[in-house]
Parts: structure tokens; C-alpha cells; sequence
């Protein structure tokens, strides 16, 4: 199978000389940015590999919504196959990059953008065939997880551990998507779109590790808990789906404490199969592009499909989940919480919350930062 490969970065170089290694697989030419093509096996027009009748398959690893969804729309309908390590793209034009390889009877895989080298997606697409999906999660950020197990284990402060991060290549173009939550909640919305044929697109609840300070670390080492940033997906038993994320603190028992540096664990639970957990490395250039190679071969062998062209847009509805919370506000602001423990630490209240819908939480804390608190919170696995 020839593969061209769009995008020449940290991960399509690896794909690059993963796809040379491979045995059934042949390196097509590589679309790199205009002015870039300073090798005969780089161009810089998409319209030169969708016009080669000898390219089977485009691999997509530039990243962003545009020019990447055009690009891929305009290679499957030149009839060949598509890989995407993209998010992004998938979160927002997934169901119609699904529907275009489903009339054109090629497949389209996205494996590499849910978990890295975890292979989260190719496992749920299989298991939802016949399995009913109960619930969806994990960890599925390696650079916040890089983050929070370098302060909590080292006691690196949030600065240089994002630098880190981002020099071994953990971290978006732009890590904001990577420490507000967002990329983590992309990843949930596929797995939620893959597991129920619902892609949620609204509604959310997003909560990061921004707000997390050196002395928060210091307070749950003393109890002996963990920080861990994780996803949330499901549907409740009357059709709703809900996909969540925001910081969780765990006993250091809990499988999520031991998963170390860029490392995600994706977890789902089959009616039938109970709990499956899987770990391994969730960013970087050669696990991100095994794979991507890893799809390259499901679809040599005929397995093409992980989101069905059938799979509509929905809201999300986390007020189906609750959780207590543990809370660092100013203790100024202790009556806008309904507090079942607390302590004062000097002008700051550390306490428990009562159990709060996950909604009710998210906006209770929205309208105290808009009033121009400090606060962090993290929910307390039950
Ligand atoms: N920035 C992402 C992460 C890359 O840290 O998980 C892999 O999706």
C-alpha cells in the first residue's frame, strides 16, 4: 500500500520512517508547507497526490481544522484511504469526513488521536460491535500528566514543567489546548462518538490543571493523594451522553496515581466484558505514529470503519453525574459552596464539597472567578 503523508512535523517524520520500515507499506510523497520542498520526495500541492492513481492511502498529520479537513475531504474523494492523528479535525468535522469514505468505500481511522500509542479507539470500535458501552475514561493527556507527576514526584513548579513537556514534544503547537482540558475533552468526544454513534459538540464541562499551585501539591501529598487530570464519557441509561473533564484527586492505591510522566490510560467498561484499562505512551513522535501505521495495516486488512457514517451531533448532559469536590477558595467565599469539611489555611478555605452535579459544580465555580476569586477544584474519586 503507497501512503502519502500530509504534514512533516514531530509526528510525520516519524510516520515518514515508520511507513519506510514497514513491510506492505511504501512511502509516497510528503505535502510539506509552500517553500518547504527542499527534497524530491516533498511537494507542496495536495492536488499532485490526490491526482496520483499509485497513492492508496493519505495520512494526515498537520494539525488544526484548515487546511487539514479540505486536504483529507479532497483525498477521499479521490478515492483514497484516510489516517488522521488530528483531534482537531475529528472533533469538529468528523461525522463528515465519515460519510464521505463511506460513499466512496474507503476507510478512515483516527486511531492516533484518542491516547496516542494507547490503541483506545481500535479496541472500543471493536468491543462496541458487541458489547454494550457502560462508561468511558482515563487519562488521555500525556502532557498534563507529564506536568502533574513532575510537580507532584519532583517538585518542578508548573512553568518548568510545561517547558519540559513541551521540548520532548508532549504538548500542542499551542498548550493551552493541553492544560485547559481541551485536548483531553477532543479525545472523549471521539471515544463518545465511536462507542454510542453520538459525536457530544455542546454542553460541556471543562475544568484543566491551570489553577493548580505548588502549595496545593504540597497539601494533597500530606493526605497522601494524588493529582491526576481526568476524562469522563458515557451515556445514561435514558440515551443522554455525557463527556466531562476536570482534575480528580486519587488514593495513591487508585490504578490512575501509578500511571507515570506522558503516559494515559484509557478505560472503558463493556456490560459483558467488565473493565478494560489500557496504558502506554499517549504523546510523543514515534508512539503517536505507531499508531497511526497500526491503522495503516487495520486498513490493509480491511478494517475500515471507527466512526459510522450514521453518527449525528448531540448535546452532552453531565448534570447525569455527581461527584464531592475538594475546593481551594478564599475564605472570604466559603458560603458559595455547600461544604461538608473544612479547614482554613490562613485567608484560604480548603474543604470538601456535599456531592454536586458536575454542571452545578463547573457553574458555581465559574460565577466565583467572574467575581474575581482565586479557586481550584478537583473531584474526590468515590
Ligand atoms: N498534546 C497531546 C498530549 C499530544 O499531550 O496528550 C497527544 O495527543
Amino acid at each position: 500500500m503507497k501512503v502519502s503523508v500530509l504534514g512533516y512535523g514531530t509526528v510525520g517524520v516519524g510516520v515518514c520512517e515508520m511507513i519506510e520500515a514497514a513491510e506492505g507499506l511504501e512511502l509516497g510523497k510528503v505535502l510539506v508547507r509552500p517553500g518547504k520542498a527542499d527534497k524530491p520526495f516533498k511537494v507542496c500541492s495536495i492536488e499532485e497526490i490526490c491526482a496520483d492513481e499509485s497513492v492508496d492511502a493519505v495520512v494526515e498529520v498537520m494539525g488544526g481544522v484548515e487546511p487539514a479537513y479540505s486536504y483529507l475531504s479532497a483525498a477521499l474523494r479521490a478515492g483514497k484511504h484516510a489516517v488522521t492523528s488530528n483531534k482537531a479535525l475529528v472533533a469538529a468535522r468528523g461525522p463528515e469526513l465519515a460519510k464521505l469514505a463511506a460513499e466512496k468505500g474507503v476507510g478512515f481511522l483516527f486511531s492516533a488521536a484518542c491516547g496516542g500509542a494507547v490503541p483506545f479507539l481500535h479496541n472500543l470500535a471493536l468491543a462496541a460491535e458487541s458489547d454494550r458501552i457502560l462508561a468511558l475514561g482515563g487519562i488521555l493527556n500525556g502532557t498534563t500528566n507529564f506536568m502533574l507527576d513532575s510537580m507532584q514526584r519532583s517538585g518542578m513548579d508548573y512553568g518548568d514543567a510545561l517547558r519540559q513537556a513541551q521540548a520532548l514534544g508532549y504538548a500542542e503547537a499551542d498548550p493551552t489546548a493541553d492544560v485547559s482540558g481541551l485536548d483531553a475533552l477532543r479525545k472523549i468526544m471521539l471515544a463518545c462518538a465511536v462507542a454510542y454513534d453520538k459525536l457530544p459538540c455542546e454542553g460541556f464541562s471543562l475544568e484543566g490543571i491551570e489553577s493548580v499551585t505548588a502549595a496545593d501539591v504540597k497539601h494533597f501529598q500530606a493526605k497522601g493523594l494524588v493529582l491526576r487530570l481526568l476524562v469522563r464519557g458515557g451515556e445514561s441509561g435514558d440515551g443522554r451522553i455525557y463527556a466531562f473533564v476536570q482534575p480528580y484527586l486519587l488514593a495513591a492505591s487508585s490504578p490512575e496515581a501509578s500511571v507515570l510522566q506522558n503516559f494515559n490510560m484509557a478505560k472503558y467498561r463493556g456490560e459483558n466484558a467488565g473493565d478494560i484499562l489500557l496504558i502506554g505512551q499517549g504523546a510523543g513522535r514515534y508512539p503517536t505514529a505507531s499508531a497511526v501505521v497500526r491503522d495503516l495495516s487495520d486498513i490493509a486488512h480491511g478494517r475500515r470503519t471507527m466512526m459510522k457514517a450514521s453518527c449525528e451531533r448531540v448535546a452532552a448532559d453531565n448534570s447525569v453525574c455527581s461527584c464531592r469536590y475538594y475546593v481551594r477558595l478564599p475564605a472570604a467565599c466559603a458560603d458559595a459552596l455547600p461544604l461538608a469539611e473544612k479547614e482554613l489555611d490562613g485567608a484560604l478555605l480548603r474543604g470538601v464539597t456535599e456531592p454536586l452535579a458536575v454542571t452545578d459544580m463547573h457553574a458555581r465555580v465559574k460565577a466565583l472567578r467572574e467575581s474575581g476569586a482565586a479557586v481550584f477544584f478537583a473531584a474526590m474519586e468515590d
